[in-house]
């Protein structure tokens, strides 16, 4: 639960947390509460503390902990850190002992109230639903946390933005068993809820069969669960208005196919559907956001799994398009299914402008690693607004390149294309977008690559704990808020 109001309640027993600067060493640091503003003085006289980036100190008053955050420079403040700074002090241990926290930012600045709310947000979460917890162990995911701030429309949706991150990182952590195309299906379902506005188009096997989605199909065969894709187109602005499309990759499991996974590598891949879970919490985010565009959601899921059924290594397959596709590889199977949805989508939607989320390549951990997602578009204007929202929302993004010569790393000896490169193993990023390129025409097109971005196996990177990040919602709310 969170709060935001004007003033703090200061609980006898709240945690409070003071986003505190470096100014507290020169004594210029005011603070209205005057016992506490004593308490900080002398903590910074003695040495103490002194306001720096990094710097956790806690201060007993009464019975109440205070907990200074230091964050350095006030004049070029570190928006990541203040995060950062929050979710340590929220998941410090003295939080056992206290039933809420309270949240101080010191000054009432729109940017740094917003960072404190997504740093309470994204940054207390923890993906627990198999941990067993005794009853009276009262766990630090849970307290009420208030911030000391002047109501505002923005704050108010940046709790949405950053509860939605959440929602989409409880799709990714769950289970691939849970989380099966049905499953997706009942949770776009469940989104649609009670909402007008809103056209869902569900293809299953039959439809998927009719319409002739070869490659995605190809790509399901050794599953025993249902291929899906599924579309809903929402009208935020003008029917006349042009539409934008997201697609997301929805692999709810990638054993690899026969071109299994070894052990290493395959343990985490019900992340595969990333793309996916993004896309659908965007749909949740532009219904609640009543987000001023026209949008279409567009997820393509399957599953890449083995039995006898599996498609082997090279088949030809024709696919929605009509282009035969040479199976190089079963474990290039994310841009199959997407180039199936997003052939369909440039037929029969005709979006003005593109973007696909995916957890494509293993070759983006190695260029960027877990902190840049990749981009690769064939429009330098669609691509710059994404770079800018990246920047504003701290949903980091890289671009690599993408160029007419590499369309030779994709040719196939006897098929119009193949899923794998010809460079064998070189710039596996952006071989795999040129695949994808080939199937999105003269479309403004922008490709995400989220394989790094998306999971992060680490106790705590950045103001995210292990597991699943939510990498692309708070990028791409902020890129259709403004473009
Ligand atoms: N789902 C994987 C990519 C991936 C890797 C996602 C690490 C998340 C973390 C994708 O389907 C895949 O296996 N790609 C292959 C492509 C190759 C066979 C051309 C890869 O990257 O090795
Ligand atoms: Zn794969
Ligand atoms: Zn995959």
């Amino acid at each position: 639960m969170i709060d935001i109001r004007s003033k703090l309640k200061f609980d006898k027993e709240s945690l409070i947390a003071l986003l505190t600067f470096e100014q507290v060493k020169s004594g210029v640091f005011s603070f209205q509460n005057k016992d506490l503003a004593s308490e900080i003085k002398k903590a910074s006289v003695a040495g103490q503390f002194e306001g720096n980036k990094g710097e956790l100190f806690p201060v007993l008053m009464e019975k109440k902990i205070v907990v200074l955050c230091g964050v350095g420079k006030e004049k070029d403040i570190n928006l990541t850190s203040v995060r950062i700074q929050l979710r340590r002090a929220i998941l410090s241990g003295y939080l056992k002992k206290v039933k809420s926290v309270e949240v101080i930012a010191y000054k009432d600045k729109e940017d740094v109230v917003t960072a404190l709310i997504e740093g309470a947000v994204i940054g207390s979460y923890s993906w627990r639903k198999y941990i067993s917890i005794k009853k009276d162990d009262k766990t630090v995911f849970e307290k009420n946390i208030t911030i000391a701030a002047r109501p505002n429309k923005v704050y108010d949706e940046a709790v949405i933005i950053s509860q939605n991150v959440n929602f989409v990182r409880d799709l990714i952590n769950d289970n691939a068993d849970t989380v099966t195309s049905l499953f997706l299906e009942k949770t776009v379902r469940n989104v649609l809820k009670n909402q007008k506005g809103v056209n869902l188009q569900v293809f299953d096997r039959n439809k998927l069969k009719a319409k002739k989605f070869g490659l995605l199909l190809a790509v399901n065969q050794g599953s025993n669960k249902e291929p899906r894709v599924l579309i809903a187109k929402y009208q935020g602005a003008g029917k006349k208005d042009p539409y934008i499309a997201l697609v997301g990759k929805g692999l709810t499991y990638d054993t690899g196919g026969l071109n299994l996974k070894p052990t290493g590598h395959m343990e985490t891949m019900r992340q595969d559907m990333s793309g996916a879970a993004c896309v659908i919490g965007m749909l949740k985010t532009a219904l609640e956001l009543k987000i001023k565009k026209n949008i279409i959601f567009a997820c393509g899921i399957a599953e890449n799994a083995i039995d006898a059924n599996a498609y082997k290594p090279g088949d030809v397959i024709t696919g929605y398009s009509g282009k035969t596709v040479e199976i190089g590889n079963t474990d290039a199977e994310g841009r199959l299914v997407l180039a199936d949805v997003l052939a369909y989508l440039v037929k029969n939607e005709k979006p003005a402008r593109i973007i696909d989320l995916a957890t494509l390549t293993g070759a983006v951990v190695v260029a960027l690693g877990h902190d840049y997602t990749g981009l690769v578009s064939n429009d330098d204007d669609l691509a710059r607004g994404i770079l800018k929202s990246a920047q504003a929302t701290d949903d980091r993004v890289w671009q690599l390149p993408s160029y007419l010569e590499l369309r030779d790393s994709m040719k196939s000896k006897i098929a119009d294309i193949k899923n794998t490169s010809n460079y064998k193993g070189a710039a596996g990023t952006i071989t795999g977008a040129e695949f994808l390129r080939q199937f999105v025409g003269d479309v403004p097109w922008a490709h995400l690559d989220i394989a790094g971005t998306a999971f992060v196996e680490n106790d705590s990177r950045w103001y995210f704990g292990h597991g699943a990040t939510g990498a692309g919602v708070r990028l791409l709310t902020h890129y259709l808020k403004n473009n």
